[in-house]
Formats: structure tokens, C-alpha cells, sequence
């Protein structure tokens, strides 16, 4: 199939040498079977090479499984990808299927897969070498046969740099490169884009259809598109939608596109609009604060559901949730903002090296050190009440048996 026939079947629009380059990178790794790291800016694309690539291979029948690794909090991110066995951990009441099982014969596309924990990172590796991985919660080794497109907007090499990405694992996703250019480097196809989407909105909200000014043209094509094709698509459907007269001139286009700093844009801002789009700004970052937020709150809930209901030792693990957590919290008595945990450390000395993320502040040291001390107290209590029998003391305290044989042995109960 030619590029020209694949951009068609593919709905991509665009000419430009790098897009092309990048299409016919494509349609020779698809029938491959070697694994694909797509690089690329958010909105560029990343995905939809991911479905050309699945869908020019053999593997066209077999299912197509898309994971934003960066969604997926930490703490149940291998039991997604890898599945578990029934009470692997607290709230595994059934066994599950992992993304790997269910998409065997098929591909995996990992999204913003630099955001995978190392631990989760060694097991993709051995899935890549041998076809090889473990339920969590099992030892029995399971195979599976999928292929695997992995994407990112940040510069992995500089994570293995850093050591926060293997080595090993970025070579072996990284047999053939993808990479999807940004709008800026392919202004060319802008208004190509733009005209395309205009025009399939137009059909979709049945409003008669744009048409651009030079002057409007220009202001599309110097703006620089952080979220490239996407953010164009959203911006064409607002003009499509909102836009009374069809005939779009460089002012009235103005007022969709956010103002840039510094920008190269060729017109006056007149100070009407710049005034609605720094309210509009605003009104963006607060919800896109509270969007991180949620998410990070979202992770900090499971993981603590994941460790028992063990909220000291889930932070002492992950020291950089307190820091989220009292950034915007008064704590009473107008305490600054430092908070200590300190857990039993253990004898293989494991937390060894988060301990440079402990502030130490004598007056708090006190409050969470009780908090493990009721802790341990209701353990205690609860052994004590079914006579030492564990099964029914973790049902009491609402934990599963594993967490409290972990506990019983961190306290050294
Ligand atoms: N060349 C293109 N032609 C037409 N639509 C495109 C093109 N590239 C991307 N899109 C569209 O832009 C949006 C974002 O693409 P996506 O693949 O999700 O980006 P990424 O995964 O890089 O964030 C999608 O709606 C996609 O269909
Ligand atoms: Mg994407």
C-alpha cells in the first residue's frame, strides 16, 4: 500500500516530508512483529500510528489494547497489565485477567509509557525476551504472545539518564523508532488540517461551511500548536460551532486561539479578547489543577487500600505525596508544613534509601509515632481476641492475612 492509500484509509491528512517519512517508517515495521517506540508531542498523533501499525500486521484480527500507563495509579498498575490471583491483595475478591492475557495474539499499545514504576518496567522486559510473566500474586509462569507499540511525549533516554527508566527495557522497546513531528515542523499541513476538520464539523452540526481569510490563515499557521493536531481539531470545532459569520477574517479567529507570550503572531490583539482568553486561561490551569489533584488523590487511596489500610507506611514509601498533601492544607495549630513518618524500620533496612525525605521534626515525631502504636495495639487486641488465629484477626481489622503477617513482622509483634 502506498502513502497516499494508507493516509486515505487512515483518515491522516497531511503532505509534509516528515509526516510522510513517518508513514512509511510505519507500513514497513507494521508486518514486522518488533516492537515500535512512537516519540512524539501530545496531539501529534501517537496513537493513531499505533492503530496503522496494528492494523497493517498480521495481528489485524487479534485485539487491539490501549493503556495510558500515566492514568494508572502505581499500586494496581501490575495487577491490570500482569492480572492476580483471587486475595493477592485486600479487595481481590476474584481472580482477574491482565491486559497481557486478554490481548494475546494481539497488541498492546502502552501510552505514556515512561510513567511505568521500575518494578513494572522489569516485568514488560521479560514479557519482551521470552513472552514470559507472573499473575501478582502467583508463581506459576504464564505465556502470552502480544506485540507491543509503547509511545511517549517525554525523553526516555534522559529517564534511563536518571535513572528512573532501564536501560535494557528502552533499548528493547526502542528497536525501531517512530517519530511523530509536531505541528511547528510541519506547518505545510495546518491548514490542511484545519480545512478538513472544518469540514467534516460543518457536516456534523449541519452549519454552512467556513471559509478562512488570508489574513486568518496566517494566524493558524504562526501559532505554535502546543497540542498540536488535537488542540486544532477542538479549535475548529469551536469556530465551527460558536463562529456567526462563515467568512472568518484574522481578527475574529484571534479570539480562539490562546495568546502566546513572546508570540509571532502578525496581528494587534485587540484588548476585548485578550481580556476574555486571560479569564478563559485562568479558568483552564484551576481545572487542570484540580484534575492533577484528583488523580494524585485517586493514587494515594489505592495504594493505601493496596497496603491494608496502612496509611503511615504507603507515605513513608512515597514521600512525595506528603509534600502534595499539606501544600494547600492549614494544619492546626499553624504548623508549617512538615510532616514526619517514621516507620519501624525494617531489618533488610529496604527503606533505606528514602531516608533523606524524612524531615525531622521532634514535635510531630510524636503524633505518628502513635499512630503506629494504635496500630499495633489494635493487633494486638485482635490476636488476642480469636487466640492468635490470624485469619480471623485480619478479618477484624479488615485487612488481608498477608498484610497483617507483613505487619505482625515490620512491628515485630
Ligand atoms: N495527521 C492527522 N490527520 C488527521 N487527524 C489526525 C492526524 N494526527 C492526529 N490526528 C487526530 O488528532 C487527535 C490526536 O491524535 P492522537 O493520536 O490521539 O495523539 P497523541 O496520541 O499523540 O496524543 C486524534 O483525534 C486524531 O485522530
Ligand atoms: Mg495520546
Amino acid at each position: 500500500m502506498d502513502t497516499q492509500n494508507i493516509k486515505q484509509r487512515f483518515g491522516i491528512i497531511g503532505n509534509s516530508p516528515l509526516l510522510n517519512r513517518a508513514i512509511d517508517i510505519a507500513s514497513q515495521v507494521a508486518p514486522t512483529d518488533m516492537s515500535v517506540l512512537i516519540t512524539g508531542e501530545s496531539g501529534s498523533g501517537k496513537e493513531v500510528f499505533s492503530q496503522i501499525i496494528h492494523q497493517m500486521s498480521a495481528r489485524k484480527h487479534g485485539s487491539f489494547i490501549a493503556v495510558n500507563c500515566g492514568a494508572i495509579p502505581e499500586g494496581t498498575i501490575d495487577s491490570e497489565l500482569f492480572g492476580h490471583e483471587k486475595g493477592s491483595f485486600t479487595g481481590a475478591h476474584e481472580a482477574r485477567k491482565g491486559y497481557f492475557e486478554v490481548a494475546n495474539g494481539g497488541t498492546i499499545f502502552l501510552d505514556e509509557v515512561a510513567e511505568l514504576p521500575l518494578g513494572t518496567q522489569a516485568r514488560l522486559l521479560r514479557i519482551l525476551e521470552s513472552g514470559e510473566y507472573l499473575r501478582v500474586g502467583s508463581s506459576k509462569v504464564q505465556k502470552t504472545d502480544v506485540r507491543i507499540i509503547a509511545a511517549t511525549n517525554v525523553d526516555v533516554y534522559n529517564r534511563v539518564k536518571n535513572g528512573k527508566f532501564r536501560e535494557d527495557l528502552y533499548y528493547r522497546l526502542n528497536t525501531v523508532p517512530l517519530r511523530i513531528p509536531a505541528l511547528q515542523e510541519r506547518k505545510e499541513d495546518i491548514y490542511l488540517l484545519f480545512r478538513k476538520f472544518s469540514a467534516d464539523f460543518s457536516d456534523k452540526y449541519r452549519s454552512p461551511s467556513l471559509h478562512l481569510e488570508p489574513d486568518a490563515v496566517q494566524i493558524l499557521t504562526n501559532y505554535s500548536w502546543p497540542g498540536n493536531v488535537r488542540q486544532l481539531k477542538n479549535i475548529a470545532e469551536q469556530i465551527c460551532v460558536l463562529e456567526k459569520d462563515r467568512n472568518v477574517t484574522g481578527p475574529a479567529i484571534l479570539n480562539y486561539i490562546p495568546n502566546e507570550s513572546g508570540s509571532n503572531l502578525p496581528m494587534a490583539i485587540n484588548s476585548q479578547s485578550k481580556e476574555d482568553f486571560t479569564e478563559r486561561d485562568i479558568l483552564y490551569k484551576v481545572l487542570f489543577d484540580m484534575k492533577k489533584d484528583m488523580v494524585e488523590l485517586k493514587k494515594l487511596v489505592a495504594e493505601i487500600i493496596q497496603h491494608g489500610g496502612n496509611t503511615a507506611s504507603v507515605l513513608a514509601d512515597n514521600p512525595q505525596y506528603i509534600n502534595q498533601l499539606y501544600r494547600d492544607v492549614e494544619l492546626p495549630g499553624g504548623h508549617e508544613h512538615t510532616f514526619t513518618i517514621q516507620q519501624p524500620t525494617p531489618s533488610n533496612g529496604s527503606n533505606a534509601n528514602n531516608s533523606d525525605y524524612y524531615a525531622h521534626d521532634a514535635e510531630e515525631v510524636e503524633e505518628s509515632l502513635s499512630l503506629i502504636d494504635k496500630e499495633s495495639d489494635l493487633i494486638k487486641k485482635a490476636l488476642k481476641k480469636h487466640k492468635g488465629k490470624r485469619k480471623f484477626a485480619a478479618q477484624e481489622l479488615g485487612i488481608s492475612e498477608r498484610t497483617l503477617y507483613r505487619k505482625i513482622k515490620e512491628l515485630s509483634l
